[in-house]
């Protein structure tokens, strides 16, 4: 089975790309002048990127349909600093399975996320994911850098299911010193509107998006930095948010699949309302465990098959094609992380270790804001915007 076709985005490799592929609907050469990537392979809203030099402060926003979040880290010392945490809740329905339905709601949330933390500058490092979103290891010939960005548009065409006229592309060769005929390659491709979408969302908000980037990357650049003792063996990553979970599965640190799963908190809140009675808002409390919630444990676990399913197909289609052995250790992130019960229920379920990721467990946090925000109550919610503002330029 393709890893394509089974989901909307497939696997890759970590990514330290240098050149972004700025295509246009022709796949001619773009005339722009191809500016250097940082630490990883990125959808860059290229006119807009070069507005910008290198900022101390980056911005990190996570539009989640759950919650907006905003992490601000500090890069002028020798080691990152967050020197801002600010979360709200998004009215109910304003994103729903990853649309945006409410863009004025849903940007006059953003901006007072941002004007909680007194940002002076109004840049942020924003990501895309979700359906819109291809990530995929492909195989091409080998050539140079400059070689294979002539001709991605036609591979990619192979590959990616979306009209090719607007799609956004970038790429990476992964084995650059590699010797054989072939090279592997990771292949990302955006639907431009997805990506204008969100750049006309952004700006309704006040802001400027310093960088585009994708979801899973973030994630996994965050768990690059707060786990980097637990990179061996088959990792997966599980980010469970309100609407939908992000698996990385990673092998040796090295990302090898990403899938969509579409479960999230709110699937739970759910069934509580439906088998108890009970309003949105109290079911909720139980969810955050500020209430007391008899059979929560039970509902949990009920419903945690639903994940553990597609996390156990991601792996299967990874030992399938790579062999080895199956998932050694499980992180979980995101709001679902919180509930009570969740990771043990997990852990049952697939038989795996589970742990709570925690984001910050490396990052140095001022103490300011400790005062202000229960971070340890948040942390599993901010592995994304962490992952975005850890990005040093
Ligand atoms: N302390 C908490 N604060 C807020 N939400 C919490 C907390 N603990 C658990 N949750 C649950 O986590 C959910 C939010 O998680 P998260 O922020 O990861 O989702 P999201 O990013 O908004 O959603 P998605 O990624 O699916 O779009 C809430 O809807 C709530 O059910
Ligand atoms: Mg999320």
């Amino acid at each position: 089975m393709d890893p394509f076709h089974a989901a909307p985005i497939g696997g890759k490799e970590p990514c330290t790309g240098r050149e972004p592929l700025h295509s246009d609907s022709r796949g001619t050469r773009p005339e722009r002048p191809v500016r250097d990537l940082p630490e990883r392979l990125t959808l860059n809203p290229e006119p807009i990127m070069a507005l910008f030099g290198r900022s101390k402060l980056s911005a990190g926003l996570d539009i989640g349909s759950g919650f907006v979040k905003l992490v601000v880290v500090d890069h002028s010392k020798s080691e990152p600093e967050i020197v801002q945490i600010a979360t709200s809740p998004l009215v109910p329905d304003a994103i729903v399975e990853g649309e945006i339905m409410d863009p004025a709601l849903v940007a006059a949330t953003v901006r007072s996320v941002v004007e909680s933390c007194g940002l002076k500058k109004k840049e942020v490092v924003a990501a895309v994911g979700g359906h819109d979103v291809i990530i995929k290891r492909i195989p091409m010939d080998r050539m140079s850098q400059a070689d294979a960005r002539e001709v991605i548009r036609w591979e990619a065409e192979q590959h990616v299911p979306f009209d090719m006229e607007n799609v956004q592309l970038d790429f990476q060769i992964l084995d650059p010193d590699g010797g054989g005929a072939q090279m592997q390659v990771l292949l990302v491709a955006a639907k431009r509107e997805l990506i204008e979408n969100r750049l006309s969302l952004l700006a309704d908000a006040g802001l400027t998006p310093r960088v585009i980037d994708v979801d899973a990357f973030a994630l996994h650049n965050a768990f690059e930095h707060s786990h980097p003792d637990a990179i061996s063996g088959l990792v997966a990553l599980v980010n469970l948010g309100h609407e939908s979970t992000n698996v990385n599965l990673l092998e040796d640190g090295k990302p090898l699949l990403v899938r969509d799963i579409p479960f999230g908190t709110r699937r739970l809140r759910e069934a509580l309302q439906r088998e108890r009675g009970m309003t949105a808002d109290d079911a909720e409390a139980i969810l955050l465990g500020k209430a007391d919630g008899t059979d929560l444990r039970r509902i949990v676990a009920d419903r945690v098959d639903e994940l553990a399913v597609g996390i156990e197909r991601a792996a299967a289609f990874i030992v399938a094609q790579s062999g080895g052995e199956g998932i050694g250790r499980v992180f979980l992130s995101g709001g679902g992380a919180r509930i009570p019960g969740m990771a043990e229920a997990l852990a049952d379920r697939l038989g795996v270790r589970t742990e709570v990721a925690n984001p910050l467990k490396r990052v140095a946090v001022r103490p300011e804001v400790l005062e202000s925000i229960a971070v340890e109550e948040v942390a599993p919610m901010l592995m994304l915007p962490v992952g975005l503002a850890l990005r040093t330029n």
